[in-house]
């Protein structure tokens, strides 16, 4: 629906909407700049890609572009496109993010330098837990995730305008999940919209190190179109929500920025408890064994169990495909029932994980020792 003006309308009449876009653009180029310098360049993802306004940037500085859209209104003007200006690095492709596995998803798969989601494309996804683990997953290790959402800190929440001439295309319905659209006049439409609070900034900071959130913009999102029409007015307001974007202490833009990295070296479980425990200043004490398979070799290689010990027990959700890991006391057998309650989920969509699918998790690096050699 919006995809044949959504180039020519969205943004360019609505002034702070406008200046978001160009915001956005400026620290996604910053961005694209640093990957280059430092000569990771190969494989970048744009999700929610539109019509291709990032996707043809990248495509500049990156040897492979894979782009996606759930529209295909959108991504048949991405293409008219790419073969007008003669492009062949970008792949276009009508695919639903979030309910679809992604085309060409496992060429991608652990090699990407960037994935993006921009113009608040974060807060279309309803599941971000799961959206976060696929993006950490495609990235390679030091790899960049740039993302954009809708901010549930945002100041127009609090203030009511009176003037109907906003100088945001789309205004939030924080009660309802939902964005209004209003393209133009005659096209307005509806649209889930998941806001950017803290139970999206925790995941992202316990998956990813965070390099910058910045929220923008703040005064203009509040003003009427009008009043930013006057160019002082609009230059003023511009470089006060420059001002106030790079400052911590007041995140309440409307929309959110974040630019984070996975990190750069896959810390191994081992190294991951043994700082936790050396944080803590607790004693410990290492025992090297064989590695241990079952409980019954816990038991020849440790001696009698203690109660402390606790084994992992994958689970695996057959619709979903998601692995839950339990961490149940050695002695005690696991009462399915009970996980699958804790779960909220149908005890016979659970099963213990199999062999073949614990080795697609690839975990192989986490029975490294301290050389790299495997275990
Ligand atoms: C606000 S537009 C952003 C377009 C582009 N990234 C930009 O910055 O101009 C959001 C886009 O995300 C797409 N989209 C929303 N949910 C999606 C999903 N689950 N899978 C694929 N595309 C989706 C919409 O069709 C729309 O084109």
């Amino acid at each position: 629906m919006a995809a044949p003006i959504y180039d020519k309308s969205y943004g360019k009449a609505k002034i702070a909407t406008h200046e978001f876009m160009e915001y956005e653009s400026e620290k996604l180029n910053k961005l694209i700049k640093k990957l280059k310098q430092d000569g990771n360049d190969q494989i970048a993802i744009d999700i929610g890609c539109g019509t291709g306004r990032h996707s043809f940037v990248m495509a500049r500085h990156f040897k492979t572009v894979f782009a996606y859209d759930f529209s295909p209104n959108m991504i048949d003007e991405a293409n008219r496109i790419r073969r007008d200006r003669e492009i062949q690095n970008i792949c276009f492709f009508v695919n639903d993010f979030e309910y679809e596995k992604l085309i060409d998803e496992q060429q991608f798969y652990g090699k990407c330098d960037l994935v993006v989601a921009s113009f608040g494309m974060g807060s279309f996804v309803e599941d971000s837990n799961s959206m976060l683990r696929r993006f950490y997953d495609w990235l390679k290790p030091g790899g960049y995730l740039f993302i954009s959402f809708y901010n549930a800190n945002s100041i127009t929440l609090n203030v009511t305008p009176t003037w109907r001439d906003s100088a945001l295309v789309a205004q939030i319905d924080k009660d309802n999940n939902s964005l209004e659209v209003n393209l133009t006049p005659k096209t307005r439409f509806n649209i889930f919209c998941k806001l950017f609070d803290t139970g999206i900034e925790g995941p992202i900071n316990r998956i990813f190190n965070v390099d910058s959130i910045s929220t923008y913009p703040m005064i203009m999102a509040l003003l009427p179109n009008n009043l930013l029409e006057n160019e002082f007015a609009h230059a003023a307001f511009v470089v006060a929500d420059k001002t106030l974007a790079e400052n911590k202490a007041g995140q309440n833009g409307y929309y959110v920025i974040v630019t984070a990295h996975k990190p750069p070296q896959a810390t191994s479980g081992y190294s991951n408890v043994e700082r936790i425990l050396q944080d803590l200043n607790a004693e410990y004490e290492v025992l090297e064994h064989q590695p241990v398979l079952s409980m019954e070799d816990v038991k020849r290689e440790v001696g009698p169990l203690a109660k402390c010990i606790i084994k992992t027990l994958l689970i695996r959700h057959k619709d979903t495909e998601e692995f839950v890991a339990v961490l149940l006391q050695s002695e005690k057998r696991l009462d399915m029932n009970r996980v699958a309650d804790l779960l909220g989920v149908n005890r016979y969509h659970i099963h213990f994980a199999r062999e073949k699918e614990i080795l697609q998790l690839n975990l192989k690096r986490e029975f490294q020792n301290e050389t790299g050699e495997s275990l």
